[in-house]
């Protein structure tokens, strides 16, 4: 029979998103109601390995709903990929007494976490946070809400002196491999193009595209880039290709960073990030391990942990529909 759960540890990995902290908190809040002991690990994985842990209760995470970034701090920890890392951080969990861990992060989270279970035969449930909505089985991730209005207010203020000058405005925004950011944020703010790394439209179809919308009465254009298509690798030099096979329009370039990263939480991944840490200790208890605690059609669901990064981002085919209709 499974050890009862009476100590559990949280952290946070790899890159932070907003509502990381309401997700720490729920979690913490959750152990609270159900007499477990809580202990914070700081700096993701790197942490883990070196023993920094906090004791936790429900008043150490007051006034945190509203606040960007992670407490507990994150990292991506090259150590945790050897077995050796895996094992000093194992020996820290047994001498805290540690029963379970919530981790909560992307893919890169995700694979460390299948290592040590699987080496371990450790109990841990992940809650996917990150930006980028690139994780599979979830309809949407941590952060990526706050993140797409980041960039939709951004959108709005360039759309603006773009059309004061009629200049064509590339802009370019984080998802790693994954082209989701662009798709919604681009609708959102009504860009003219979207470059998305799931569809390749390269340079000459580019161009042909602000042609069109310049011969039909458009004197500005905003197109969005994802970080992660082939075009958006090199974003400066296909700002001057546009302006060598475009007449009568200046191009300029913005590439949002980590802006996109930082921020209050909106309210839906607040909300989204409370159910989350509630239902990760309520699959904890039941005895779950090894999954992903997500949100599928606005009902919770557990995911084992190699489904969500198995395969390619897969983009909503609707979506891009929508975009091409709604930027004629
Ligand atoms: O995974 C989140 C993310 O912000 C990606 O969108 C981006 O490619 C990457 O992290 C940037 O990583 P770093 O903060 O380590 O530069």
């Amino acid at each position: 029979m499974a050890k009862a759960i009476k100590k559990v540890g949280v952290l946070t990995s790899g890159g932070d998103s907003p509502g990381m902290n309401a997700a720490i908190r729920a979690v913490v809040r959750s152990c609270a109601y159900h007499n477990l002991e809580c202990v914070g690990i700081y700096r993701g994985y790197e942490g883990l390995i070196e023993g920094d842990f906090v004791s936790l209760n429900a008043r150490s995470v007051k006034n945190l709903i509203n606040r960007g970034g992670t407490f507990l701090k994150s990292a991506r920890s090259p150590e945790f990929r050897t077995k050796e890392g895996r094992k000093l951080a194992i020996d820290h969990l047994k001498k805290a007494k540690i029963d379970a861990l919530v981790v909560i992060g992307g893919d890169g989270t995700f694979r460390g976490a299948i290592a040590l279970g699987e080496e371990f035969n450790f109990p841990i449930i992940g809650l996917p946070g990150t930006i980028d909505n690139d994780i599979n089985g979830t309809d949407f991730t941590i952060g990526y809400d706050t993140a797409l209005n980041t960039v939709v207010e951004a959108i709005d203020k360039i759309r603006d002196t773009a059309h004061s000058h009629n200049r064509i405005f590339l802009v370019e925004v984080m998802g790693r491999d994954a082209g989701d950011i662009a798709l919604s944020a681009g609708i959102g703010s009504g860009a003219e193009v979207i470059l998305i790394p799931e569809q390749n439209m390269g340079r000459d179809r580019l161009v042909a595209s602000l042609k069109r919308n310049k011969k039909s009465g458009k004197t500005s254009s905003i197109v969005v880039v994802s970080e992660g298509d082939k075009v958006g690798k090199n974003i400066f030099e296909v700002a001057e290709y546009i302006e060598n096979n475009l007449d009568g329009y200046e191009v300029r370039v913005t590439v949002l960073g980590h802006v996109q990263r930082g921020g209050s939480p909106s309210c839906r991944d607040r909300v989204f990030a409370s159910r989350l840490g509630v239902s990760a200790i309520d699959a904890l208890l039941k005895g779950e391990s090894n999954v992903m605690v997500g949100i599928k059609d606005n009902k919770v669901v557990s995911v084992p942990f190699i489904e969500t990064i198995e395969g390619e981002n897969e983009i909503d085919t609707e979506l891009i529909r929508v975009a091409d209709i709604t930027s004629i």
